[in-house]
């Protein structure tokens, strides 16, 4: 075993850093082993050093990231920080002075994630970032090398453990988006200011982050197709039970069919409840992969969290530091394919649409001739009378986004219609 110690700096220390901490300090033995050459954490820079940091050895605390990512003792920097700057900047001058680097920061590696792999190589250092993803449950990995050998063609999931939890809690006891958002916050889940989770932007990064790394290409967080949560209504949810399915926020990425190009997309779908990912409950996250060899695989567990996401840290820090000890890098970006990503009109999904119409003769031919003329074929439709009114429920094959829009588009249009009660997306069939 190599005697000298591989030194690790951390940038950050909030709930994930401080857990970072705890294993670091406690486990080292164990890791030590692991690794094949002591680790040992050098310095903890922070924004506020006069914070209580419980079982955070003050005499590591600093609050100069810089002066820390450039000592060229440090072999592995640690960025938990999140954003885009300081972060960007830290990362870059770590690998200008030799160090590998574990990140979680998502929002980065979707906007940035080319640029900073570019930089990595060219210093011949490693960029790591399990933890980005789903917190704790294994993605990037299993995608980046245990699939490596495969070929994916689609991955959907439920990445934003926030969102689940409102959803959940709206399908479980009927509350409006509101009211389970209020109990989200009051349990922790949700955030002082929520929209990253709900408007779906935290979301859409991881699903650019599994995008890129399944498909071999390049996926930045502009070319995901994004539609947050906070529009589902109870009666969504109603409309969901009666056709046997709930309402999930999902991210999707996929092959087209021909595979010449992949899409990348988060919106709120139906899903049956015979699907498993309908059974994920409360704050978890679950991701499925359908591979051309491997057929379906589902992974699962909690996506957030100090200690969860300090696992999917210390597992990278593990294997940049086997890395640094075998003198080699780990796998790098993989763009090769250069597949473009397609807009969402050219997404071919199913529809659910409920309206609002005057219940009188020929209204339900009218309603059909529009989706006939948009090319948009019926699969069910059910229909309730109530006072000369009628409640028009129609679900549709599989049909392009883009028709299925000007189809909706259209039917608001006609007078009958008096409105569009919901509309969504059914996925998972
Ligand atoms: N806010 C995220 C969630 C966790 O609710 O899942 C960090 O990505």
């Amino acid at each position: 075993m190599r005697t000298r110690p591989l030194k690790v700096a951390l940038l950050g220390c909030g709930v994930v850093g401080s857990e970072v901490t705890r294993i670091m300090t406690t486990h080292t033995d164990d890791l030590t082993q692991r690794i094949g050459a002591p680790v040992e954490l050098v310095g903890i820079a922070v924004r506020r050093p006069d914070r209580v940091r419980e079982g955070v050895p003050a005499e590591l605390i600093t609050t100069d990231a810089t002066a820390l990512v450039k000592r060229d003792d440090v072999d592995v920097v640690v960025e938990v920080i999140g954003g885009i700057e300081p972060a960007r900047s830290l990362i870059t001058t770590a690998f200008e002075h030799g160090a590998s680097v574990v990140s979680a920061n998502k929002a980065l590696l979707a906007q940035d994630g080319a640029a900073l792999h570019a930089a990595a190589e060219q210093h011949g250092v490693d960029l790591y970032y399990e933890a980005a993803v789903a917190g704790a449950i294994p993605l990037v990995r299993p995608l980046r090398e245990s699939l490596a050998g495969d070929k994916v063609n689609r991955v959907l999931g439920i990445v934003n453990g926030t969102t689940n939890f409102i959803l959940d809690k709206m399908d479980s006891s009927g509350a409006g988006y509101s009211e389970a958002l209020d109990e989200a916050t009051a349990l922790g889940y949700a955030e002082a200011d929520p929209t990253a989770d709900v408007e779906g932007f935290d979301a859409a990064a991881k699903a650019a982050i599994l995008a890129g790394i399944a498909f071999h290409t390049r996926v930045r967080l502009d070319d995901v197709y994004r539609e947050g949560m906070t529009e589902v209504t109870a009666a969504d949810f109603a409309s969901a039970k009666q056709m046997g399915c709930t309402i999930k926020l999902l991210a999707i990425c996929e092959r087209a069919a021909d595979g010449r190009s992949v899409t990348a997309r988060v919106h709120p779908a139906m899903i049956p409840l015979t699907h498993p990912l309908a059974s994920v409950r409360g704050a978890y996250n679950a991701v499925f992969i359908e591979a051309e060899a491997a057929g379906q695989l589902m992974f699962y567990g909690p996506g957030a969290g100090g200690a969860p996401t300090a696992s999917a840290v210390l597992g990278d820090i593990v294997a940049v530091c086997r890395n640094k000890v075998a003198e080699a890098t780990g796998p790098g970006e993989s763009a090769y394919t250069r597949l473009p990503v397609s807009t969402m009109g050219e997404v071919v999904t199913r529809y659910h649409i409920s309206l609002d119409v005057a219940d009188k003769p020929g209204v339900l031919a009218q309603v059909a001739t529009v989706f006939a003329e948009h090319g948009v074929s019926i699969d069910t439709v059910r229909q309730q009378g109530k006072d000369g009114e009628a409640s028009l429920v129609v679900v549709t094959h599989r049909a392009a986004d883009a028709a299925l829009s000007a189809t909706v588009e259209a039917l608001r249009k006609l007078d009958t219609v008096r409105g569009v009660a919901s509309i969504m997306r059914v996925e998972g069939e």
